[in-house]
């Protein structure tokens, strides 16, 4: 009888222990689950060496719209000692994209034929310090490299060059037979700028230079990459420029005969001079200049670019006014006008843009007040104002602070928030209004107010927010049940015993 019933109590102590840890997870898991973000796009490798089709140049790949997130991140900058050119076919780099410096991590043709690569192609390879073996475009490890389809024999498509030694000569021969490329990559190869056939400037859709060329033996700061150099590659859907110094007087001089250009990255190059008056493309999805010391402002052609989904002008000493007909980029989800020296104020018209997701205008001159606007952005994600002029209320709330994934609004010395709206911990590096909606210290005299000391990070996404604090609660709650039910298990069990 007492161990029928004791046995009883252990199964329901059991089952009680069961329901009350299943409650908890059940409610720990909305509190841990990542946030369903818009922003979280697939991240689509560049299609610079797509659709290999060596008689038709014309399908040559193109741009796809990728996220902006993946157009604008920088290349890592993994620059470890440089190695041999020699090296890159036979080194074992995994298949990790981070080693090339932003460069295409294209795919191969997904029927492969049995051909070779062609003979005065694999001399060329060699020629350019590149092992080949017996079969170049089969080796699975070789990443620098993809081969067409053709037959007999096979050609190359794309050539990624890195890791070359200061300096190096490139053999003007060897690029007389590569005329077949159509994505052509540098990264951290500081050889020097070298004459190419004219065959290859038609031929390549895609050119990526980043930390290389432009460099010699005698002086490494030397400006050897020069506009003429990359001007001459006028049928470039894809044009990345970054890390490097570029001798050209102004970006037009480059992108005047790029009829095609789809996607431009431009990026600490040591640009000078405005930005272009005149587009020769319609078609750019992706616009970044970024890290120059640029002259003037963001000129009226820049928002005739109607396709443009990504515009990232940051850190370029640009003055004037924010545009009022960038509000005509409808397909804009990225706008980084962020450390300019732009002033005035946000204008209305970007209310009309849809799509955008992320907005940057910190560390510039703007003034006037928030636009309420900017909390009925549906696909807003990512809001940074910070270091700017602005005034008076913020005019958000707490939900709409919640849904971004970032927002900083900080070092803004007179914009002040309505503590009984917006949560202290939503808005760091903001004074509280007081009762006339104005940052406390600047009502009673005209002092400056003491500038908020606090960096501005924005809060975390909410979930994250509030989630530790109620992952603890949950924990504590269920420890505590454990607890319980063991020793009234074990009272339980106890009197069961005494009676039985
Ligand atoms: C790439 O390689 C680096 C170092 O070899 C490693 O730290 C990183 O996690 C790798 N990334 C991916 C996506 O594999
Ligand atoms: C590839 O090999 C198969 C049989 O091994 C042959 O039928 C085919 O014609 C070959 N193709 C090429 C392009 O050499
Ligand atoms: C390129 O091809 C030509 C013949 O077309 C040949 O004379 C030359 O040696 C080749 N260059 C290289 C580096 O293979
Ligand atoms: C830039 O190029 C011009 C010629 O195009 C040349 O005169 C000048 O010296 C170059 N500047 C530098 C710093 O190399
Ligand atoms: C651009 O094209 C025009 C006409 O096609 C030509 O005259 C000019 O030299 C080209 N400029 C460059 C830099 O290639
Ligand atoms: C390029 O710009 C960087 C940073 O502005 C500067 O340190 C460097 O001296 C410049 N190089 C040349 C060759 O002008
Ligand atoms: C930005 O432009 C202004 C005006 O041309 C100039 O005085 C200033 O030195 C520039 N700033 C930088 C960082 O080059
Ligand atoms: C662009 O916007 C401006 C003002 O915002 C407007 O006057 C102009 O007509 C617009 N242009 C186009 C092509 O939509
Ligand atoms: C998208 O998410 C990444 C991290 O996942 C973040 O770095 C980036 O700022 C986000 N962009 C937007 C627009 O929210
Ligand atoms: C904003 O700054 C400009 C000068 O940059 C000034 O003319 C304008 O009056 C300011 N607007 C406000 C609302 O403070
Ligand atoms: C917060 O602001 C947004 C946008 O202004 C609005 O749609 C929403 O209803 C507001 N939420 C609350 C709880 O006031
Ligand atoms: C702050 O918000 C509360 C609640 O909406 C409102 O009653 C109060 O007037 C606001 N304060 C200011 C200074 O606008």
């Amino acid at each position: 009888m007492s161990r029928h019933r004791r046995i009883w109590t252990l199964c329901f102590a059991l089952l009680l222990l069961h329901q009350s840890l299943k409650a908890s997870t059940a409610a720990a898991a909305p509190a841990v689950a990542p946030v369903p973000s818009k922003n979280a796009s697939a991240v689509t490798p560049s299609a610079s060496a797509r659709a290999p089709s060596a008689s038709s140049p014309a399908t040559a790949p193109s741009v796809e719209a990728s996220t902006p997130t993946d157009v604008a991140s920088p290349p890592p900058k993994a620059a470890p000692a440089p190695q041999q050119l020699g090296s890159p076919g036979s080194s074992p780099s995994p298949s990790n994209s981070t080693k090339n410096g932003g460069a295409p991590a294209p795919k191969r043709p997904a029927s492969a034929s049995n051909g070779t690569l062609e003979p005065a192609q694999a001399r060329a390879l060699s020629a350019l310090g590149i092992s080949v073996g017996t079969d170049p475009c089969n080796t699975a490890a070789q990443r620098n490299l993809i081969c067409d389809d053709s037959v007999p024999y096979k050609h190359l498509i794309f050539l990624h060059l890195e890791y070359c030694t200061m300096g190096q000569v490139f053999p003007v021969a060897a690029w007389d037979n590569l005329t077949t490329l159509q994505s052509l990559s540098f990264s951290d190869c500081p050889a020097k700028q070298m004459a190419l056939p004219k065959e290859l400037l038609e031929t390549v859709t895609s050119l990526q230079v980043v930390a290389s060329l432009g460099r010699s033996e005698e002086n490494v700061l030397a400006q050897g990459l020069t506009g003429v150099w990359l001007s001459k590659f006028y049928n470039v859907r894809k044009l990345v420029v970054q890390d490097v110094v570029v001798n050209v007087s102004t970006l037009s001089f480059i992108t005047n005969n790029m009829t095609h250009l789809q996607e431009l990255i431009f990026s600490n190059t040591n640009l000078t001079g405005a930005l272009p008056k005149k587009w020769a493309s319609e078609d750019l999805i992706s616009l970044e200049v970024s890290g120059n010391d640029m002259e003037g402002g963001i000129p009226t052609p820049v928002t005739q670019l109607l396709k443009l989904n990504s515009l990232d002008l940051s850190s370029c000493n640009l003055s004037g006014s924010i545009p009022s007909a960038l509000g005509n980029l409808s397909l804009l989800q990225t706008l980084k006008l962020g450390s300019n020296r732009l002033k005035g104020q946000i204008p209305s018209s970007l209310q009309k843009l849809a799509t955008l997701q992320y907005l940057d205008l910190s560390d510039n001159q703007l003034n006037g007040s928030v636009p309420a606007f900017l909390a009925h952005l549906p696909a807003l994600r990512y809001l940074d104002l910070s270091k700017n002029n602005f005034k008076g209320q913020l005019p958000f709330n707490s939900s709409f602070i919640k849904s971004l994934n970032t927002f900083k609004v900080g070092s803004n010395a007179q914009l002040c928030y309505n503590s009984s709206i917006i949560s202290s911990k939503l808005v760091t590096g903001l004074q509280p209004c007081d009762s006339n909606g104005l940052p406390p210290a600047i009502t009673g005299d005209f002092s400056p107010s003491p500038a908020p000391a606090p960096e501005t990070q924005g809060p975390p996404p909410s979930s994250h927010h509030h989630g530790p604090k109620r992952i603890v609660l949950i924990v504590a709650i269920a420890l505590a049940s454990i607890i319980g039910i063991i020793v009234i298990a074990i009272v339980l069990s106890r009197c069961c015993s005494s009676k039985g």
